[in-house]
C-alpha cells in the first residue's frame, strides 16, 4: 500500500479548504526560456539556422514577382539575383530583360542558366528568321515552333547543330509545353492567299497565352496595321480603333489579330501574364515567301521574271515599307522594354503602289512594264504608321530607306528564283559566332545610310 495515502494521527490535519498554490512568478516565464537558450550555446545555433533560411529564400525568390503589380510598367532599377546573360540590352539606365524577371524561381538551386530560354513561333519564316538569327548572335537559347505552311527549313537550317538551337514541327493550334522565359509569337500564315486557308490567330494564340502563363514567360504578339481595317483617321495612331468589316474575305485575319490582341490583354489582366503587342505595318525583306500575294515580294519577283508588275485598283492607294531588321530592333526593344503597347512598328514613309512600282522599276529593271487589275476586296486606301509612341517609349525608329533595302531583298529572291550565288544567304544580320562577320545592323545604321 502507499502509505503516504494513509492518515496518520500525529501529523496536522489537512483540509482541503487549507491548500493554497504558490502564485507563479511572473518574472520566471521571461527567464526561463532565455537561460534555457542561453545555455549549451544553443542560441548561436539559431543564428546559424536563421542564416541558412535566408539564404535559401534569397536564391529561391518568387518566380514572377511582378504578378501581382496590376502597373503596365517593370519598376525601373529593379536588380536581378542572377549573373547577366550575354547580351543583354539596357535602356533607360536599368536592365531590360525578361531574363530574371518571369522565371528566375524555375532554376534549381545551384544550377546556373547561360542565357534567355526564347521560343520563336513562325520562327522559320520571313520576320520569325530574321528574329532568330538576332536571338543566336546573342548568345540566347531559340526553340523555333512553326508547321512550315509558309515557313522553310532553309530559313533557319544555318543553326542546325548549334546547341542553342532547336526546331520543332508543331501546329500551334495544338497546345504544347516547353520550358522558356520568353515567347515570341509570329505563327500565323500573314499573307492574303495563306491566310485565308489557314485562320490561325485565335486558337494558336489562346494556347501559347496559356503556355506563358503556365511557365511564366513573357509573351509577344505580333499583330497587324490590319486591326486598324480601312482606317477613317490618317496616320494611324494606337489609340484609334479602327475600321474593320468584321464578315469580309480579310476578316478571318484582320478580326483573328483583333481578337489575339484582345486575348492577350485579357491574360495581362486576368493572370498577371506579361504581355507586349506590337502592330506590324507592311514590311519587306530577303526570305519573304515569293508569289505570295504581298505587293512588294510581287513586284520584285516579277520584274526579275520579265513579267509586267500587277497593279491593282488604280494604284493610288498608299502604303509603308518597313525593311525586316528595323522590325526586328523594334520586337526585341518591345519585348525588352518596360511597356506593354500596343505599339505601330512600322516606317513611316508612305508610298503609293504606282511609286512602289517605279522605286522596282529602277532597282530592277527599268523597262518593266505595269499592268492595272481590279482592286481586291476590302482593301485599305492608305496606311501609314504613326510611330511618336515607339520613338518616345522604345527609343526605336526605322533606318533603312526603302530604296537602301530593296536591293539586298532582290539579291535574296534573284538567288532563290534563279539559283544566283548570294554570298549570305539572307542573314542580313552580324553574327560574329557562327557565320564570321557579316555587317551589323548598327554599323548599318552608322554608316549614315
Ligand atoms: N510581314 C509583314 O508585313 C507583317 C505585317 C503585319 C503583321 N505580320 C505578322 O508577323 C508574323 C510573321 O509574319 P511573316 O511575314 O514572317 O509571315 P510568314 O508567313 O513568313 O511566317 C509565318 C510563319 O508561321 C508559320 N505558321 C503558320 N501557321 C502556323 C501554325 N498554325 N503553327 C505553327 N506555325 C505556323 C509559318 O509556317 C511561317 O513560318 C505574323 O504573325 C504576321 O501576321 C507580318
Amino acid at each position: 500500500m502507499a502509505s503516504e495515502l494513509i492518515f496518520r494521527g500525529h501529523e496536522p490535519h489537512l483540509t482541503s479548504d487549507s491548500y493554497s498554490p504558490k502564485p507563479p512568478k511572473p518574472w520566471l516565464t521571461v527567464t526561463r526560456p532565455i537561460s534555457y537558450m542561453l545555455r549549451e550555446q544553443r542560441l548561436l545555433f539559431v543564428f546559424v539556422g536563421m542564416a541558412i533560411a535566408a539564404l535559401i529564400f534569397t536564391f529561391s525568390a518568387p518566380s514572377n514577382p511582378r504578378a501581382s503589380i496590376p502597373d503596365q510598367s517593370i519598376p525601373s532599377g529593379l536588380s536581378l539575383p542572377h549573373p547577366q546573360p550575354h547580351g543583354v540590352v539596357y535602356h533607360n539606365g536599368h536592365l531590360a530583360t525578361g531574363f530574371g524577371i518571369n522565371s528566375v524561381g524555375k532554376i534549381p538551386l545551384g544550377l546556373k542558366r547561360k542565357g534567355l530560354r526564347i521560343l520563336v513561333t513562325g520562327g522559320a519564316g520571313f520576320v520569325g528568321s530574321h528574329l532568330v538569327d538576332r536571338l543566336m548572335s546573342r548568345g540566347d537559347s531559340v526553340i523555333v515552333v512553326d508547321n512550315l505552311f509558309t515557313g522553310r527549313k532553309e530559313n533557319v537550317m544555318h543553326h542546325f547543330g548549334n546547341p542553342r538551337f532547336e526546331l520543332i514541327r508543331h501546329d500551334v493550334v495544338e497546345p504544347l509545353l516547353l520550358e522558356v522565359d520568353q515567347i515570341y509569337h509570329l505563327a500565323c500564315p500573314a499573307s492574303p492567299v495563306h491566310y485565308k486557308h489557314n485562320p490561325t490567330n485565335v486558337v494558336g494564340t489562346l494556347n501559347m497565352l496559356g503556355l506563358a502563363k503556365r511557365v511564366g514567360a513573357r509573351f509577344l504578339l505580333t499583330s497587324t496595321s490590319e486591326v486598324y481595317g480601312d482606317p477613317l483617321q490618317h496616320p494611324q495612331v494606337e489609340t484609334y480603333w479602327g475600321n474593320v468589316n468584321p464578315i469580309g474575305v480579310r476578316s478571318c485575319y484582320d478580326e483573328g489579330k483583333r481578337t489575339a490582341e484582345t486575348l492577350t490583354m485579357d491574360y495581362h489582366r486576368g493572370a498577371s501574364v506579361e504581355v507586349r503587342i506590337a502592330r506590324i505595318f507592311n514590311t519587306y525583306g530577303p526570305r519573304m515567301c515569293i508569289d505570295d500575294g504581298r505587293v512588294v515580294s510581287n513586284f520584285v519577283a516579277q520584274a526579275l521574271r520579265k513579267e509586267p508588275l500587277t497593279v491593282y485598283g488604280d494604284g493610288k492607294q498608299t502604303r509603308s515599307f518597313q525593311f525586316v531588321s528595323d522590325l526586328v530592333e523594334g520586337l526585341i526593344r518591345l519585348m525588352e522594354g518596360e511597356h506593354v503597347g500596343p505599339f505601330n512598328l512600322g516606317n513611316p514613309g508612305e508610298f503609293t503602289m504606282l511609286e512602289l512600282a517605279k522605286v522596282v522599276q529602277d532597282t530592277i529593271d527599268s523597262s518593266a512594264k505595269i499592268e492595272f487589275r481590279p482592286n481586291t476586296e476590302d482593301d485599305p486606301h492608305k496606311r501609314k504608321p504613326d510611330i511618336t509612341k515607339a520613338k518616345e517609349k522604345l527609343g526605336w525608329e526605322p533606318k533603312v530607306s526603302l530604296r537602301e533595302g530593296l536591293p539586298m531583298m532582290v539579291s535574296d529572291f534573284r538567288q532563290r528564283i534563279f539559283g544566283d550565288h548570294v554570298e549570305n544567304g539572307g542573314n542580313i544580320f552580324s553574327d560574329k559566332e557562327e557565320n564570321g562577320g557579316r555587317i551589323s545592323h548598327e554599323s548599318r545604321e552608322n554608316s549614315g545610310s
